[in-house]
């Protein structure tokens, strides 16, 4: 009967009857699972507080493993499973959730040393062959305690030529200490810090970016457990203009010591220019214009922007907000009039995690891209710095945010500036009254 019902329903119900004959072991399913999914971040040196490389490092936290897993709190991943497909996807499958818990349930034995997978080698270096290393050019000091505000620090590029970029991998020296990071591309001509003292840490400078169209682009990321971002879909790359120097963006965390950081971003050049580029939005569509009244636990704030140019597709997105949003959509009006969701999920700060389409999109022009979050300003909300008061846009955790980083893949000769035009309630001024700018703000196809 029971091999019938199996043999039936398929591997979720084979995994379950496993369980209840107590067959799982560590070393035979349960670190295979962690290897594959865990590991990364798990390991000395790297982000996660402890490490799961073996049985008797993982044993203690058999209960703690089984809850992160059914609750889906690790491994960090937001996006909501009924909308979109993504390359980068963390999510267990039903059966590894299932084989963590039955091994918590049963004891957590340790089983045969035979069955035991080899241990996984993790790169200590590069994992791409940069063919161009930046890095800052002076140590950053990290305190032992407190918060550690963003650091933002101009590098002098030496680009002598145009350059084509098919993949980045930033490295942070120390990665207990970066939270996350980014290497901005500074094209000449930039009006954004462009008064900066090359090699100084300057804190919140984002505040005074003058305009979100100034030609920079993210030339690589840090985020735990990221690695290299690879340009190259369908033959895309990334573009450096000659004469363009760098700005590190740094998200530092306090490590109870005081420590120090140098951050480099390698890239690997394309072997000859693109047809097509692939381009981050700075920070748009942003509802610059937002306001969270004081105590409101669910405030909604919508921005827009229209896509300017032809024949372009959206391929990356990462929601960028503070410690007071709770989710994210982005939704896609085309010219039609049809609609569509690309992405929803919920919003966590410490994760600033972003998702690759599966399949990029096609966004003719006149698309008009809607994102829309709510935030959590009540005393509920264990993150919230200051429930008393209402929140504007800023630069500081304690303000917030209602951004996007898009990755588009655009015609290598883009104009850049034209590529999104901010539009609907992200032109209106700060609403007066009540939260916003919101929905019923925007005109919506009927
Ligand atoms: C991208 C990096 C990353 C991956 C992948 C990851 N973790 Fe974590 N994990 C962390 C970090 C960072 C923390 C500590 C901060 C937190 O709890 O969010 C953590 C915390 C935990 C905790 C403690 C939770 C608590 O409540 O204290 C458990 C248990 C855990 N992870 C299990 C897992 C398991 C099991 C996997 C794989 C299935 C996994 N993690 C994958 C980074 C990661």
């Amino acid at each position: 009967m029971r091999t019938l019902s199996v043999s039936l329903v398929g591997g979720f119900l084979g995994v379950a009857a496993m369980a209840a004959s107590s067959n799982i072991t560590f070393n035979k399913d349960v670190l295979p699972v962690l290897q594959k999914n865990c590991q990364e971040c798990h390991r000395p040196g790297e982000v996660a507080p402890m490490s799961l490389l073996t049985y008797s490092e993982a044993r203690p936290w058999a209960k703690a493993l089984k809850a992160a897993v059914v609750t889906q709190k690790m491994p960090p991943w937001f996006a909501d499973p009924k909308y979109g497909h993504f390359a980068n996807d963390r999510r267990l499958s039903p059966e590894e959730v299932e084989i963590i818990s039955a091994w918590a349930d049963n004891g957590a034995p340790e089983g045969d040393a035979k069955d035991k997978p080899a241990a996984i080698t993790f790169p200590t270096g590069w994992k791409i062959k940069p063919d161009m290393v930046i890095e800052m050019p002076e140590a950053f000091v990290i305190p032992a305690k407190g918060t550690v505000n963003y650091q933002f620090i101009r590098v002098k590029g030496n680009i002598t030529e145009d350059l084509w970029v098919e993949s980045a991998e930033m490295r942070p020296s120390n990665p207990k200490v970066l939270h996350h990071g980014k290497v901005w591309v500074l094209p000449p001509g930039s009006k954004w810090m462009e008064d900066a003292v090359l090699g100084k840490p300057y804190e919140g400078v984002e505040a005074r970016r003058n305009d979100q169209f100034d030609g920079n682009d993210i030339l690589g990321k840090f985020n735990p457990g990221l690695g290299a971002q690879s340009f190259d879909i369908g033959g895309s790359a990334k573009f450096i203009p000659k004469g363009s120097d760098f700005v590190f963006e740094l998200h530092y965390t306090a490590s109870g010591q005081i420590t120090s950081d140098i951050s480099r971003v390698g890239i690997v050049l394309a072997k000859r220019p693109p047809a097509t580029r692939y381009y981050l939005s700075p920070g748009t569509p942003a509802a610059l214009n937002l306001v969270i009244p004081a105590g409101d636990p669910n405030a909604e704030v919508v921005a827009e922007s229209v896509v300017g140019v032809d024949s372009i597709k959206l391929a990356y997105i990462q929601p960028h907000m503070h410690l007071r949003a709770k989710d994210y959509e982005l939704r896609l009006i085309y010219p039609t009039g049809e609609s569509q969701v690309a992405f929803k999920g919920k919003w966590d700060f410490d994760w600033q995690l972003g998702y690759d389409l599966k399949e990029p999109i096609v966004v003719p022009k006149g698309t008009r891209i809607l994102t829309i979050v709510h935030y959590d300003n009540s005393a509920n909300n264990k993150f919230n710095p200051d429930p008393q008061k209402t929140v504007y846009w800023g630069p500081q955790n304690w303000d917030e945010m209602q951004s996007s980083f898009l990755g588009f893949l655009i015609p290598a000769n883009t104009d850049i500036s034209q590529v999104l035009k901010a539009s609907g309630p992200s032109l209106k001024p700060r609403p007066q009254s009540g939260p916003g700018p919101s929905l019923s703000m925007v005109e919506l196809p009927k």
